[in-house]
C-alpha cells in the first residue's frame, strides 16, 4: 500500500527471546520502506483493553535486537473473558486511528487473535513460543534459545553427577509439547527423556536407570518436560493454581521423580528446575534471524493488508499460513521423534 498506515503491535503470554528482534524488524521496514506509523500496546492484550500504548520509533528501537523479553512488556490478559473486551479493543484500535493490529505471542494469543479477525477486526499474528508447539510453522523463535540453555546447563550436571554418582533429574519447559526436553536431551545425552506426548512408565525409567548402572555408569540424567505425566494411577503430581486462559501453572513433575526414582533405584537422585532461566537472556543468533525474518514478513503482510494470516517458516522458507490454522492443533512430538531418541535411554 503507498498510503501511509497506522499499525498497532503487541506481545502477549509468555516472554521469549526474539521478541524485541521482531518488534525492530516491524518499525524498521514499517516506517523506513513504508512511511507507516507503530504503536505499541503494553502488556499483551491488556495494552488495547485499556488503551494502554507507546509509539515506537526507529530511535526507540535502536539496540534491542539482542535484548531477551520485550520492551513491551507481555501479559496472559484473555480479551475474551469480559464480554466487552473485543469492542474495548475495537475502541482503542478506533480512537488511535489503526488501520491493523500485529498480535505477537503463542497457542493462546494467537488464538485470540483469529477469533477477533473472525468478529471482524484487522488483525495478523507472528508466532511464538520456547516451547515450539504452533501449527502451521516449522519452529518458533525462541526455541534454539531454550534448547541451548537446557543443554550447556545438562552439560554442567552430567559432571557433577558423575562425580557425586548420583541420579541428576533436569526439568525443563514445555506445556503441552517436549520439543525443549527432547532436543536438549539429545545435545546434551541424557538417559532418560520423559515428554507430555508419551504418559511414562515410572517403573520402566527406572528399569532402564539400573540397567545403566548394571553396565558400570553410576551416575544418569533423566530431562523431564514440566508437562510430563506419568500413566494413569502411578504417580500423582499436585497441580497449580491457572490463568486466564484456563491453563494450569505447571512445575513439581522434577521433584516428583527425584523422591520416586531414589525410593525405586536406591539411588541418591536430585532434581534441578530449569525454569525461566530457559526464557530470559540473549537470543541465539539462529533466533534473531528468525525473529527478523519474521517481523519483516508481519510488516509486509500487514502492509498488503492481510488480515488474519501469520508469517511462518516452511522448511528454510518463511511463507504465510492462515492463523486459523495455526492454532486449530498444537504441534507436538511426532512419535518416531521420540523412538529415534529412545535408541540412547539406559
Ligand atoms: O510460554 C510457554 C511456557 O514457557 C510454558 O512452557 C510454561 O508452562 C509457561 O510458559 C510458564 O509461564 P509463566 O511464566 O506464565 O508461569
Amino acid at each position: 500500500m503507498l498510503t501511509p498506515m497506522r499499525i498497532g503491535v503487541l506481545t502477549g503470554g509468555g516472554d521469549c527471546p526474539g521478541l524485541n528482534a521482531v518488534i525492530r524488524a516491524i518499525v524498521r521496514k514499517g516506517i523506513d520502506r513504508y512511511g507507516h506509523t507503530i504503536v505499541g500496546f503494553r502488556d499483551g492484550w491488556r495494552g488495547p483493553l485499556e488503551n494502554s500504548h507507546v509509539d515506537l520509533t526507529i530511535e526507540s528501537t535502536r539496540g534491542i535486537l539482542p535484548r531477551g523479553g520485550t520492551i513491551l512488556g507481555s501479559s496472559r490478559t484473555n480479551p475474551f473473558k469480559d464480554a466487552q473486551g473485543p469492542d474495548r479493543i475495537r475502541e482503542s484500535m478506533r480512537t488511535l486511528g489503526l488501520d491493523g493490529l500485529i498480535a505477537i505471542g503463542g497457542e493462546d494469543t494467537l488464538g485470540a487473535a483469529a477469533r477477533l479477525h473472525d468478529d471482524g477486526l484487522s488483525v495478523l499474528g507472528v508466532p511464538k513460543t520456547i516451547d515450539n508447539d504452533i501449527g502451521a510453522t516449522d519452529m518458533t523463535f525462541g526455541f534454539d534459545t531454550a534448547v541451548q540453555v537446557a543443554t550447556d546447563a545438562i552439560d554442567r550436571l552430567h559432571t557433577t553427577a558423575e562425580s557425586h554418582h548420583r541420579i541428576l533429574v533436569v526439568e525443563v519447559m514445555g506445556r503441552h509439547a517436549g520439543w525443549i526436553a527432547l532436543h536438549s536431551g539429545l545435545a546434551g545425552g541424557a538417559d532418560v527423556i520423559l515428554i507430555p506426548e508419551r504418559p511414562f512408565d515410572i517403573d520402566e525409567a527406572c528399569r532402564l536407570i539400573r540397567r545403566r548402572h548394571s553396565r558400570g555408569r553410576y551416575f544418569s540424567i533423566v530431562v523431564v518436560a514440566e508437562g510430563a505425566v506419568a500413566r494413569e494411577g502411578t504417580m500423582a503430581v499436585a497441580g497449580g493454581p491457572r490463568d486466564e486462559f484456563g491453563h494450569e501453572r505447571l512445575g513439581g513433575i522434577g521433584q516428583r521423580l527425584e523422591q520416586e526414582i531414589e525410593r525405586r533405584t536406591g539411588f541418591e537422585t536430585r532434581a534441578t528446575v530449569l525454569g525461566h532461566i530457559q526464557r530470559g537472556g540473549t537470543p541465539t543468533a539462529f533466533d534473531r534471524v528468525l525473529a527478523t525474518r519474521l517481523g519483516l514478513a508481519a510488516i509486509d503482510a500487514a502492509n498488503d493488508e492481510r488480515w488474519g494470516m501469520m508469517p511462518a517458516l516452511r522448511g528454510t522458507r518463511i511463507e504465510l499460513a492462515r492463523l486459523a490454522d495455526a492454532v486449530a492443533q498444537l504441534r507436538t512430538v511426532p512419535s518416531e521423534d521420540y523412538e529415534a531418541a529412545e535408541a540412547f535411554f539406559g
